[in-house]
């Protein structure tokens, strides 16, 4: 059985990639890190344990990952999830949002994967699944952090794909769309309906599992030859 992390692994998006692994036949590991009963619960209802640790900081991640591997084994499936925004016009951002934003949208990855990369490649076999953003592709006005540490997962995954390539490790990225979550839901409710539902062409927000079964597809082992790439999530709202 092949063991999977899923970062910020607890709800939204993670929670439902948890839970799309499980049932793939995954031995998942669900991090987390400031929302602790939400994290038990679902640790209840889902069935897969959970491990608190920072993403943005690499010293917790080297003991977190270390603490799953002791429990689950070596990590052959790492998928990048956890995620914040910080949204304000770029006039009003401060210092703090900034840097909160790329410490663990952007550092975040480099703090989980290299931890992971040497015993990846040691065993010849590794899946990284990063969740970017279509604000990463596109730009999006209140989001100048999180659309560049986005654009800088991007960045990340392609150099990261071509170091992997002979060792049969892939890494790729998946950018959804607005997906329903609380990350959305925080978005004041004038701003959603006026400025970005009418943007989708489905007409709809996604939902997290639309966004878990691309995950379960590119961490099979049949998905070797898809190296790279970036996958738009996102209801024909941006054609890249
Ligand atoms: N495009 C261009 N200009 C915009 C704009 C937009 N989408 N939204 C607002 N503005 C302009 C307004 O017209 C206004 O201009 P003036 O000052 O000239 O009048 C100015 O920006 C300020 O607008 P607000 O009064 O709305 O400013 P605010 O400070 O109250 O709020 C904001 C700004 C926090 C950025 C708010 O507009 C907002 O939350 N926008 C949504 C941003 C967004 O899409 N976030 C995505 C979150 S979900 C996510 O991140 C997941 C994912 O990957 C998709
Ligand atoms: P969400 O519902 O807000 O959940 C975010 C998750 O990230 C939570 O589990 C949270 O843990 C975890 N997290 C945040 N900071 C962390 C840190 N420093 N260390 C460890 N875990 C941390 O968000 P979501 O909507 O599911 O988004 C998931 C990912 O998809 C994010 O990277 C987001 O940028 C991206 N994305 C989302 C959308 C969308 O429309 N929702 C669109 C494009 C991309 P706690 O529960 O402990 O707080």
């Amino acid at each position: 059985m092949r063991v999977a992390l899923v970062t910020g692994g607890t709800r939204g998006i993670g929670a439902a990639t948890s839970i799309a692994l499980k049932n793939a036949g995954y031995n998942v590991a669900a991090n987390f890190y400031g929302d602790e009963k939400r994290a038990f619960d679902f640790r209840e209802s889902a069935g897969i344990p959970v491990f608190r640790w920072d993403v943005s900081n690499y010293q917790s991640c080297v003991e977190g990952i270390a603490r799953v591997e002791a429990e689950l084994g070596p990590i052959e499936v790492l998928v990048n999830n956890a995620g914040i925004t910080r949204d304000a016009m770029f006039h009003k951002v401060t210092p703090q949002q900034w840097s909160d934003v790329i410490n663990t949208n952007l550092n975040g990855l480099f703090n989980m994967t290299h931890p992971v990369w040497n015993g990846m490649r040691d065993r010849g076999f590794g899946r990284v699944v990063n969740i970017s953003s279509i604000n990463g592709q596109k730009g999006q006005a209140g989001q100048v952090n999180y659309s560049a540490a986005k654009a800088g997962d991007l960045g990340f995954t392609k150099a990261l794909a071509l170091e992997g390539a002979n060792k049969n490790i892939t890494v790729n990225a998946i950018c959804p769309g607005y997906i329903a979550t609380e990350m959305v839901m925080a978005i004041p409710e004038n701003v959603l309906h006026e400025r970005i539902l009418p943007l989708i062409p489905v007409g709809r927000l996604g939902s997290p599992a639309e966004i878990a079964r691309a995950v379960v597809f590119l961490a099979s082992d049949e998905a070797g030859f898809i190296t790279g790439a970036t996958f738009s999530i996102n209801g024909g709202q941006y054609l890249a």
